[in-house]
């Protein structure tokens, strides 16, 4: 486990971070087959981390990992996509952001998750060096405090993959 870092400007909740896109989908988000085409949704996924990322921090970041990208559930031309992002988790340089992705269809009001991703984000100063993460962050409530733990165990997993190669 990570020695505890101290943020020097102290903390902030989870709920800073909060961060809501919604788009409807158009004739250029679509693949060959008339579905999302997913290299769109990453786009929208990391645009979504990333302004977590910055709501938290107030400072220049940028994506360093990628997990658990998974396309759960298709989604159609009109259908509206919805991405919710926050930061779950903050170390020295980097933040956890959770990014959640859903898709409604309008006709019936049916409501899918397609993924649910977790992004690194690293703080830069003005040379694109990793600088410390301003803020801490401070769980409130007991789904905050389950999401944080279980951030701690994929950061250790993330740390053990680097140093092992895998
Ligand atoms: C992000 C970047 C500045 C980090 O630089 P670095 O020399 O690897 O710095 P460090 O090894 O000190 O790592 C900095 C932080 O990132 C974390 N990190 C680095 N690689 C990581 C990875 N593969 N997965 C998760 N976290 C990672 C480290 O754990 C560290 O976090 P901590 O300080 O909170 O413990 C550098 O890798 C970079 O510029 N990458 C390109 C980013 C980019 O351009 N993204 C846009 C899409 S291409």
């Amino acid at each position: 486990m990570a020695e505890q870092y101290v943020h020097p400007l102290g903390v902030k909740r989870v709920g800073s971070s909060y961060t809501i896109a919604t788009r409807m989908l158009r004739h250029e988000d679509m693949n060959g087959s008339d579905r999302l085409f997913g290299g769109r949704l990453m786009e929208w996924i990391d645009d979504a981390a990333g302004i977590a990322a910055r709501r938290h921090a107030g400072c220049s970041i940028t994506t360093v990992a990628v997990d658990t990208l998974e396309f759960k559930h298709p989604a159609f031309l009109n259908d509206i996509i919805t991405i919710e992002a926050w930061v779950t988790h903050v170390e020295r340089t980097s933040m956890e952001v959770r990014v959640d992705t859903y898709v409604e269809n309008c006709a019936t009001g049916e409501r899918n998750m397609i993924n649910h991703a977790y992004l690194t984000e690293v703080c830069i100063d003005e040379n694109g060096k990793p600088m410390p993460v301003p803020y801490g962050l401070v769980a409130r409530t007991t789904e905050e405090h389950a999401e944080c733990e279980a951030s701690r165990k994929r950061a250790d997993l993330r740390r053990m993959r680097r140093r092992e190669g895998i």
